[in-house]
């Protein structure tokens, strides 16, 4: 696992961005897996400012993380909403180069196999982007997830549910308690893994992640085992790292 702490939250997306523009030039129909959550937030600007420099996208694909299990289709706090919004229609890419779970699906057991597969076949993920929960949560592993899990339904815990509240007009009623996440195994099949980490509210978490032992208490911790992980994090993130 590497660690590189930069100054700020800006300087991580751009780095970040820059491994993908790096990763298209070898690669242009690269399968970049994207997180949601606030902290990707600056690769995605700094990515979108790329394209509109001139890079060409046009030919990446894009897969979800995780998605909510129960909201109506469209909502627009769906992750699939969130993707296209955030990342797949500012890079000017077609719905067809898009792919998540089907968080409404009537066998959500069967979704959950179907997009595994489908990963699998769209011949895996080649850089993964994570973020972190406070809990050490990555996708929506929350802590106790098992190290090989696949994609599959999930609670989610309290505090999960209280953290996003603010996606939900800051009603926890609102946030639905099921998710479909990759499994921690799925994540840890894609061949580059990027951590971004900002903020002091995850210096715990990072310290767990990167110097702590490996353990299904601290999900994130299973970035040990991947022979190409990236942790990148700022000042803040990095204040409780020895
Ligand atoms: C979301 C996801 C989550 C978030 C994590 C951190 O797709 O996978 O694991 O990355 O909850 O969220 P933020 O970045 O909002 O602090």
């Amino acid at each position: 696992m590497e660690v590189v702490i930069v100054k700020d939250a800006k300087a991580g997306g751009e780095l970040i961005a820059g491994a993908i523009a790096d990763l298209l030039a070898r690669k242009p129909d690269a399968l970049l897996g994207v997180a949601t959550g606030s902290t990707p937030l600056p690769i995605y600007d700094a990515l979108i400012a790329k394209v509109r420099g001139g890079l060409d996208a046009s030919r990446a694909r894009i897969c979800q993380l995780d998605e909510y299990v129960g909201l109506p289709a469209g909502h627009p706090e769906s992750y699939r909403a969130t993707v296209l919004r955030q990342v797949v229609e500012p890079l000017g890419l077609p719905a067809e180069q898009f792919m998540g779970p089907d968080g409404s699906a009537e066998d959500v057991q069967g979704a959950c196999e179907a997009y595994d597969k489908a990963l699998a076949e769209a011949g895996g993920v080649d850089l993964q982007i994570l973020g972190i929960g406070t809990d050490g949560h990555i996708g929506f592993n929350e802590p106790c997830s098992s190290l090989a899990s696949r994609t599959r339904i999930k609670t989610l815990i309290e505090q999960t549910r209280i953290d996003n509240a603010r996606f939900f007009d800051n009603d926890i009623e609102q946030v639905p308690h099921h998710v479909i996440t990759q499994g921690i195994g799925t994540i840890l099949d894609a061949r580059h893994l990027v951590l971004l980490a900002t903020g002091e509210g995850k210096a715990e978490a990072v310290a767990q992640t990167v110097e702590g032992p490996v353990a299904s208490l601290v999900p994130a911790s299973a970035l040990q085992l991947h022979p190409h992980a990236t942790v990148v994090v700022d000042e803040a993130a990095a204040s409780k790292l020895k």
